[in-house]
């Protein structure tokens, strides 16, 4: 009777225990002591925010890929506030899932939180962003692009250009979130390639922070200060799409007036590089689900994994655009 009573009052514990650990999909729930129950490997995600149409392509392919590889995805969304990710990996922790994956929105100041996920013996996996932490056994594997290498690929299209000029050419540059691995990394790409030539000047960087609104703010104090702007540079293309508002909004032509380059080739970028407001974009895929999903099955088996996998990327110009948007996934 006594062992009875003590069953049920365990299934009970169990039951309350399983009902505070909704996956995200609102399907599955987590095990007691790691692991869902029905033998499905769960995943705590801590994503950036929804500050861009990459992330929003992103976070739909991250949903996306879990389902289809049979992943149990607990998601939280940190409206670009750092405080908010650490507070997610801190739950994901307590909640004992099998593998913790997220993208830092700003590089620095994750030692302490990665630290007490090795201790719980829950593998950490970057993705798109990285972080600066020393120990790089703090977490598995980083899946993304490389983003000094985008920086470069935009720089170089400016070089290619403005090869036969002699005069100076004028740049205003919009950075993504400031301590961001993408405003970091895409600023020095970018610098390394046209500081090569003096002509190429820039005459106002300032963040936009990786939003279309931010970008149109930006854009509308470069334009009051700056008369003779010849080149854009905007980090993605949210904030190239809000600079376009604002450059037409002061009566100029985007694309002729002022050329602009931006990085990430969403759709809203690609067709306003097609219809010539935009004149080159850098590629950056958001579509980093599947192989995540993979990384992690084989990170939870104890499989070796590479400590740095590279998305392949590409470059459009206008015509490329116009020929590519029809078959764009996002
Ligand atoms: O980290 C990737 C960057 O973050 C994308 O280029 C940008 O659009 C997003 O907000």
């Amino acid at each position: 009777m006594l062992k009875r009573i003590s069953a049920l009052i365990l299934a009970g514990a169990t039951a309350l225990t399983m009902a505070g650990c909704s996956s995200s999909d609102g399907g599955g729930d987590s095990s007691v002591g790691g692991g869902a129950d029905d033998g499905k490997l769960v995943m705590g995600f801590a994503q950036v925010g929804a500050e861009s149409g990459w992330r929003t392509a992103n976070t739909k392919d991250i949903q996306e890929s879990a389902k289809a590889a049979g992943v149990e995805l607990k998601f939280s969304d940190a409206q670009q506030k750092q405080e908010n990710q650490i507070k997610a990996i801190r739950s994901y922790i307590q909640q004992k899932v099998d593998v913790i994956a997220f993208s830092p929105v700003v590089e620095s100041g994750w030692d302490t939180v990665l630290k007490e996920a090795q201790n719980a013996k829950i593998p950490v996996i970057l993705t798109d962003r990285a972080v600066d932490s020393k120990d790089t056994s703090l977490y598995k594997t980083f899946l993304g692009s490389d983003f000094v290498e985008e920086g470069k690929k935009a720089g170089q299209w400016l070089v290619d250009q403005y090869k036969d000029s002699k005069d100076d050419v004028n740049i205003v540059q919009l950075e993504g979130t400031t301590g961001s691995a993408p405003a970091n990394d895409r600023k020095s790409g970018f610098q390394e390639v046209i500081s090569a030539d003096p002509k190429f000047k820039v005459i106002a960087s300032q963040s936009g922070d990786f939003t279309r609104a931010k970008g149109k703010e930006v854009m509308e104090a470069f334009l009051k200060s700056n008369p003779d702007i010849d080149v854009l540079y905007a980090h993605n293309d949210d904030m190239g799409l809000g600079a376009i508002e604002a450059i037409e909004g002061a009566g100029k032509v985007p694309g002729k007036d002022i050329k602009i380059i931006t990085v990430d080739a969403v759709h809203d970028g690609m067709q306003a590089l097609a219809d010539g407001k935009i004149n080159f974009i850098v590629e950056c895929s958001p579509l980093l689900g599947t192989q995540l999903m993979d990384l992690a099955k084989k990170v939870v088996a104890g499989e070796q994994v590479p400590q740095r996998v590279v998305t392949e990327e590409t470059t459009f110009t206008q015509e490329q655009a116009a020929e590519a948007l029809p078959n764009r996934k996002y």
